[in-house]
């Protein structure tokens, strides 16, 4: 575990609001099989109440009693993580940020309204996508679709302001950005009038497009400094490794496998991996590339106004040639304030 950070051990009986102060996680032994478990249960209520940092029980829950479900899941209901015995450093660094991903979730549903349900289920959908695929687990696309219908509720009522609000409270910016592509690129099939099955195509997409991330080392995904050309070269494979992943997982359909190899195509050939031009690159994809592009564009301002849109919308002017101007001067349609 020390290739965690440093760790550091503490006798039962230490106050938690002391133990926790620096530390960034507390990993308690729950021993579920000792004659009085409720003395690592008590210990977990006591973190949970007088601490606000994240909790792992470690414990065994391979027996499938139903007295072991249940303590699991008073676990649970205190907030904190439940992962068994044996582990990987890893699997603590995952029980933290599922746990993050779980507290987001919470938060947009108490948000409420159709954006708090359709945040919750896009982020929902997205996590299951992206854990399976890094877990080397199928990805079935009868996960991807089952709740569009939301999503396209949520944009159609809420507005794509109240979306990329919420959505930008999260924490991490692989989720961050897939999930406001999503919203951006739902929006803008609404502002075009789209047929719902294009809207469903286009929240499917938007989930999806960088699902090849998934695949990519977390130290390079998530370095928030500058990338080496070594780094670069391997975050460019995202499209082709996303794509190769669903072609092998097996019916995605073909507009869903093409925006996710082809979201970084420009019409003027310049883009990648395949430097497709012009009528190659298929509308639906332009959609996405055009979201994609906004959403990458409008994250580098530290001010999320209406500023920031309009400055982001005047770089994308400057891409015509890249981008199509038609549908980028409809995208400026988007209610980008709401009503
Ligand atoms: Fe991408």
């Amino acid at each position: 575990m020390g290739e965690i950070g440093p760790i550091r051990r503490w006798l039962p009986g230490s106050a938690p609001e002391t133990v926790t102060r620096t530390a960034a996680c507390a990993v308690i032994d729950v021993d579920l099989d000792s004659p009085d478990p409720g003395r690592g249960m008590e210990l977990v209520r006591s973190f949970a109440e007088k601490s606000s940092i994240p909790i792992i029980c470690v414990l065994d829950y391979s027996a499938e009693e139903l007295e072991r479900k249940l303590r699991v899941a008073k676990i649970r209901a205190l907030g904190a993580a439940a992962i068994s015995r044996p582990f990987e450093p890893s699997d603590l660094i995952d029980a933290v940020r599922n746990k993050d991903d779980q507290a987001f979730e919470r938060k947009a549903v108490e948000h409420g309204g159709a954006v708090g349900l359709g945040v919750a289920a896009a982020h929902g959908m997205l996590t299951n996508i992206f854990r399976a695929s890094r877990g080397g687990r199928p990805v079935p696309f009868d996960q991807v679709k089952v709740k569009d219908v939301v999503i396209i509720d949520a944009l159609r009522t809420s507005g794509i302001k109240a979306w990329l609000d919420l959505v930008r409270q999260h924490h991490n910016a692989t989720y961050r950005h897939s999930l406001l592509v999503t919203g951006v690129a739902v929006a803008f099939a609404q502002a075009l009038d789209m047929r719902i099955e294009d809207q469903q195509r286009l929240a499917r997409a938007g989930l999806l497009h960088n699902i090849g991330n998934a695949l990519l080392p977390l130290d390079i995904l998530e370095n928030p400094d500058v990338l080496t050309e070594q780094e670069l070269e391997q975050v460019k494979k995202h499209p082709v490794l996303g794509y190769e992943l669903l072609v092998r997982e097996g019916g995605f359909p073909e507009e869903i496998l093409a925006c996710v190899r082809h979201h970084h195509e420009f019409l003027d050939g310049s883009g990648y991996p395949d430097g497709l031009s012009g009528l190659q690159i298929p509308d639906l994809v332009r959609i996405v590339t055009i979201a994609d592009v906004f959403c990458v564009l409008s994250e580098q301002h530290a001010e999320k106004s209406r500023m920031a849109v309009e400055r982001t919308l005047g770089v994308m002017e400057s891409m015509i040639g890249k981008l199509d101007g038609d549908l980028l001067r409809a995208f400026r349609t988007i209610a980008w304030d709401p009503a």
